[in-house]
This record gives structure tokens, sequence and C-alpha cells, in this order.
């Protein structure tokens, strides 16, 4: 045999046994196998993550209720939301100033397919700019008192984009606890040193810089303007003022407190009265205020060329976003600032729940002033059964369970939107404890 007809030998031999030669029937897998290998390591049904789903499906259908995250909705997601035919009050979407039906940002996105179509084509550096995208860029950093902002695709991508560009292997991230899931990835990707801190736990932190802060070159704090499980807002005056004095980088994730809170709903800048530059790293996500999808980074000119330049996930290596997200952006972002009375009022919303559930003896663990408000629940089991016993009652909040928090953090979480009533908001209280007087005894089982 020649060399190259041994070379192909060993080609054909290698395809035959993936079942990849074109017009050869495979063989088997079995049979072709050279290796003996668990099913769990090869075939996507025998997956332990597909087995546990399947575990929890059936536990659930046999207490009664389903385990169906992906139920059809139809229509816009706003105070009531029409799910699987039915109109239920819904307190499941981030779509706070309800803004995702304005007229205004509605007709922005349709002017802006018509003008550019349905995708840009390419990735920022490699097709061009659509004006767009600095149009949003530069008045959004201007609302932040910063030099400047870049957008990118989704708020996930982004987040974890940035993390990923500044943190390298000699630098150090210090993170909340309770920090959303898209800064751990993040956090994770540059391989930088990575601590948590407990939760709003300042001296804890301080107590991390002092002790490891000169062994690193930069030093990344993560923080939130709004936890998006426990709708509380941290002190950011203070991190601000550690971070100062360790020469460290703050980065606050403003998915749930940008378009939400300060007199004029602009975050974490309009509510403690800072500057935007005390703040190094501004994130948010398009994806709740702004009604649209996508989302940014802000604050310094040299921050936002590096990223637009250097990031994975937000200058390099992804596709632009859609011309109509950041049209869309643009029109949510001059409402906000033009209408404040939404802020306001969705705040207003979520205190009035506040107020009327903790009257009623259930418990919002450490939510305040922002739009989003737990009620907790003594497991897994019994939130998703509340969660089940409200949908029936054509309330719709969703179970958040462990993974998503802790074993012992189960809650339904509310969301609330300026277009919520007073009137809807008594009617969850009632049924909230209606229910809560009927579930069965926590077993505590997950
Ligand atoms: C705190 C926080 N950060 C980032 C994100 C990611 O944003 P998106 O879902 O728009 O990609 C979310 C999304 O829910 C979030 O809650």
């Amino acid at each position: 045999m020649t060399t190259i007809e041994s070379h192909v030998e060993r080609l054909r031999s290698r395809l035959l046994r993936q079942g990849t030669v074109p017009g050869v029937a495979s063989e088997p897998r079995a049979r072709a196998s050279a290796v003996r290998v668990a099913p769990e390591h090869y075939d996507f049904a025998h997956f332990p993550e597909m087995r546990q789903y399947e575990r929890t499906c059936w536990y659930y259908e046999n207490q009664g209720f389903q385990w169906n995250m992906y139920r059809e909705h139809a229509g816009v997601a706003s105070a009531e939301v029409e799910i699987d035919g039915r109109r239920v009050l819904n307190f499941s979407s981030y779509n706070y100033l309800d803004l995702s039906d304005d007229v205004r940002v509605c007709e922005a996105a349709k002017r802006a397919i018509d003008v550019y179509g349905t995708s840009a084509g390419a990735g920022r550096i490699i097709r061009g700019e659509v004006p767009l995208f600095g149009a949003f860029e530069r008045e959004l950093a201007e609302t932040l008192g910063v030099e400047d902002a870049v957008m990118g695709v989704s708020g996930w991508g982004v987040n974890a984009g940035a993390i990923g560009f500044l943190a390298r292997k000699q630098d150090l991230i210090l993170y909340d606890e309770l920090v959303h899931n898209s800064m751990l990835i993040g956090a994770r990707i540059g391989g930088a040193r990575r601590f948590a801190f407990p939760h709003n736990d300042y001296d804890a932190l301080e107590q991390l810089l002092a002790e490891h802060r000169k062994q690193y070159e930069r030093v990344l704090i993560l923080t939130e303007g709004v936890f998006g499980m426990d709708g509380d807002i941290p002190d950011v005056p203070r991190m601000i003022e550690i971070k100062r004095r360790y020469r460290a980088l703050l980065m606050v994730d403003e998915a749930h407190s940008m378009g939400v809170i300060g007199p004029r709903g602009l975050g974490v800048v309009d509510y403690f009265g800072i500057d935007g530059a005390d703040i190094d790293i501004h994130f948010s996500t398009l994806s709740k205020s702004f009604s649209t999808i996508g989302g940014y980074v802000a604050g310094s000119r040299a921050l936002v060329t590096m990223l637009k330049h250097y990031a994975s996930g937000i200058g390099l290596y992804i596709a632009a976003p859609n011309p109509a997200n950041a049209a869309a952006a643009l029109a949510a972002l001059r409402i906000m600032r033009a209408e404040p009375e939404r802020a306001r009022r969705v705040v207003a919303n979520a205190d009035y729940l506040r107020e009327q559930a903790v009257a009623a003896g259930l418990d919002i663990g450490p939510s305040h002033g922002s739009a989003v408000v737990p009620i907790m629940q003594p497991d897994s089991e019994t939130a998703m059964w509340m969660s089940a016993r409200l949908f029936d009652a054509g309330v719709f909040a969703f179970p958040m369970i462990f993974p998503v928090v802790p074993r012992d953090g189960a809650r339904l979480r509310f969301f609330l939107s300026t277009a919520h009533t007073r009137e809807q908001i008594d009617r969850t209280v009632a049924l909230l404890v209606q229910l809560k007087a009927s579930a069965p005894a926590p077993k505590g089982l997950i």
C-alpha cells in the first residue's frame, strides 16, 4: 500500500467508526466503537441533567401540577397577559415601565426596520456603523454623566464579555455573593482569582481588599444596583469610598435599577445623587426598562474604546445588535427622561405590595425601594404549589427555587410595572394569604 492509500484507509476507518462515510451505512455504534463508554457520556437522553429533568417533571405531575416553563403566551406582557388562551394577571415580566408596546417605541423600531432591515449583517467593526447605535450610546452616556457607552447584542453577553476582558489571571474579582450569573461566568473567563463576599457586607469586602489587594494588579468589585432576586439596594456610596482607598474598580449591574430607582428613575446615580464617574463600569441589560433586548457598558472613553475594539462578545466575535433594538432603546430612554412619573409609579406599586404583604404576615425578604418583591416560601415544593394554585386563580408569579436561589431561599418573585393597579395588587395579596393558609405542610424534599 502506498503512503497515500494507507492514509486514505486510516481516514476511512476513522470515518466508518464515526458513521460519517458518505454513501456507506454507518455501523452500529456498539460494534464500531473501540472503547466502552457509559451512555451518560455520549447520549443526551442519558445525561444526568436530562434524567434530573425527567424526575422533576414526574414528581411535580404526581403532585398535581405541571412543570411546564414554556407555556404559550399571546400578545404583550403587560400587567395582564394571555397564557394558554387565558387572560391572567402578570407579575413575571420585567417590562417595568410598560414601554414594550408603547406606540413611540414600536414606531421607532419599525422605522429602523424599514431603513436597515432586520439585521445589521455583521459585527460593528466589520460592517461599519449604524448611526442609531452611536445615537443611543451618546444619549445614554450623557444621561449617566459619563464619557461614553457601548451597546451589544445581549445583556448576559455584554456583562460576561466586559468582565472577561477586564479581569485577567494576574487580577482579582471580589463579588457580592448574590450577583447575577452573567457576572459570575464573566468572572471565570479571564482566569482571575475570585472571592465572594457575603451579601452587602462591606466590612467583609474591605477585609478581603486589605488582605489581598497588594498581590494583584487590577481589582474588580461587582455588585448590582437592585438585586434581581431580593429587590434590595446596596450602599453604593460606601462601596465607592472603599474602592477608592484600595484603587479598585467598581462595576454595578443596573439591570433592575436603571429606569426604576431614583427621583427621575435613572438608576443608582440618580438614587444616591452621585457622579456617574464615581462608578467605573456601568452595566445594564436593555431587556427590562428599555423594553427591547441587548446590553450596554458605560464609563470612561478609554474603557469603552477598549471594549469596542478588543472585548469578545461586545466588539469582537459577535454580530452587531439589530438596529431596531437600538431604535427601541433610544425611544425608551427618551421617554424615561421625559416622564419620570413612570418610575415613581412602578416603585409606588411595589411599595404598596410590600406594605400590604407585610401587613398580611407575608415575608418579603430584604426588598425595599425597588420594583422586585419576593414572597418567601418555606421550601421549593411550597413555592411550586403556591405558583400553580395562584395560576389556577388567574395570577402568574414565577417560583424561584434552587439552584437559582439558595436551597433555603425559595420564593415567588413579583415584578411590578407601572401598569399594575391597586385593585390587582389587593386581589393578589388576598389570594396569597388564602393559599398560605391552605398550603400542604412543607415536606422539605427539595
Ligand atoms: C441582574 C441581571 N444582569 C444581567 C442580566 C442579563 O440580561 P439579559 O437577560 O437581557 O441578557 C439579567 C437578566 O435577567 C439580570 O437580571
